[in-house]
């Protein structure tokens, strides 16, 4: 979620990174010439940024194998977002998972037809890449909003600047539709930010979404409009389903498909809250990754892609869940662009097929905050 804050295919090689978990400061790397089958595999989707590396380092940590990390533009534009991811890896010698760029705009949203919306529709609290351009706070440390999708900006990368460059031999789309067909029914889509590659995916090959094991998306709030009047603008920022509103025709696509199974992380995600104490817990042991955590992660905000990544990793941390079908709305004349729409079996539309997903209302907190440490 969003906020203020070579694979040479042919020769399948693949890479596997395992996390000892008992000695935290250190990664062992081991490289095999073909795939564990036994474990399951995931492409991470997301809007990377200094802090927002947790997710990767919890399918790690939990021995799965990360095939790669693509970008998406949401908090800021794709580019940026890209570089952040390899900056990360880099940080904690995990270059050896390649990152892929994805799409550099969404479908059909662009920072002015957002704009000229909000104008009508009322302001999002936070705009993530469509915000206006600011490029005195661009050079103070702001991630790039609007105008050239393509610009980067270098005071962004408290992470430290990469070093490595994105595996430009194919697209986040491409790698996807690969890696499926080459593991049918054993990768995991984990959607954490936008859904334009996931959509462009689907697009480019019909089979896509079936030959794939899950999709897992943090998105997708339902029922918090009293809640965004009700609260501060901060509550309202915490409600607000940037994610989905940043391409709401690609999360329509994505969350539609026939994929085995699709779980959204949506009001769920909320309920894990970041603390100074579970900051400090977390920098009792110092390597790279918990000083950048402890020094950006804040308390503002929940762990929103944590929490979809635990659910994902670990399905017995849902306390509650519910099953229905859901709909994105793609009306641009609508207040609810970008947002989704549930309907139980017996109600929902005829003219178009819509997919039951796992939506998860509860998950065990405690549980999470373990992992995610
Ligand atoms: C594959 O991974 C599983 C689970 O981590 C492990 O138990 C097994 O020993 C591994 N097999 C090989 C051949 O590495
Ligand atoms: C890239 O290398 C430079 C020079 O050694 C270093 O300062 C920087 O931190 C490195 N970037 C990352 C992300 O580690
Ligand atoms: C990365 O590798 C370097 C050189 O071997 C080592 O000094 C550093 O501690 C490693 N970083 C992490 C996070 O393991
Ligand atoms: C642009 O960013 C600067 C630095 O953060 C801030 O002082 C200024 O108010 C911003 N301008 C606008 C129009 O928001
Ligand atoms: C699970 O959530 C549903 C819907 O919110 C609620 O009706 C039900 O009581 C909950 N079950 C448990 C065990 O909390």
């Amino acid at each position: 979620m969003v906020w203020f804050t070579e694979l040479v295919y042919t020769s399948v090689v693949l890479v596997s990174v395992a996390y000892a978990a008992a000695v935290p400061a250190t990664f062992p790397k081991e490289t095999r010439a073909t795939s564990n089958t036994t474990k399951p595999k995931v492409i991470l989707d997301n809007d990377w940024s200094p802090a927002g590396f947790i997710p990767y380092l919890q399918a790690l940590s939990a021995g799965w194998d990360v095939l790669a990390l693509t970008s998406n533009t949401g908090n800021t534009w794709n580019r940026q977002v890209a570089l952040h991811a390899l900056a990360t890896l880099e940080i904690g010698n995990l270059s050896c998972i390649p990152v892929y760029l994805g799409s550099d705009y969404p479908l059909l949203n662009t920072p002015s037809l957002f704009q000229a919306w909000e104008d009508v529709h009322g302001v999002l609290p936070w705009q993530g890449a469509f915000k206006p351009e600011n490029l005195s706070a661009e050079a103070l440390g702001s991630d790039p909003t609007s105008g050239n999708p393509r610009r980067i900006s270098r005071a962004a990368f408290t992470e430290g600047y990469p070093n490595t460059t994105a595996d430009t031999s194919m697209s986040a789309a491409g790698l996807m539709t690969d890696m499926v067909r080459k593991h049918p029914g054993e990768v995991s889509i984990y959607a954490a930010g936008a859904l334009t590659n996931v959509a462009l995916a689907v697009r480019l090959d019909p089979d896509f979404a079936s030959l794939a094991k899950e999709s897992v998306v943090m998105g997708g709030y339902i029922d918090v409009n009293l809640l965004e009047v009700t609260g501060s603008v901060l509550q309202a920022d915490i409600s607000s389903d940037t994610n989905l509103m940043i391409d709401p025709e690609a999360a329509k696509i994505a969350l539609t498909v026939a994929f085995p199974s699709i779980t959204v992380a949506g009001n769920v995600a909320n309920q894990v809250m970041s603390t100074q104490d579970f900051l400090d817990e977390i920098f009792e042991v110092k390597n790279p990754y918990t000083e950048l955590i402890h020094k950006y992660y804040g308390t503002e905000f929940p762990f929103w892609d944590e929490t979809a990544a635990a659910l994902m990793i670990d399905p017995s941390l849902a306390l509650n869940a519910t099953s229905f079908y859901i709909d994105v709305d793609t009306s641009y004349a609508s207040p609810s662009y970008g947002n989704i729409h549930a309907y139980q079996e017996a109600l929902m539309p005829r003219a178009q097929q819509l997919r039951a997903v796992n939506y998860v209302t509860e998950i065990d907190s405690a549980g999470s905050k373990r992992m995610i440490k």
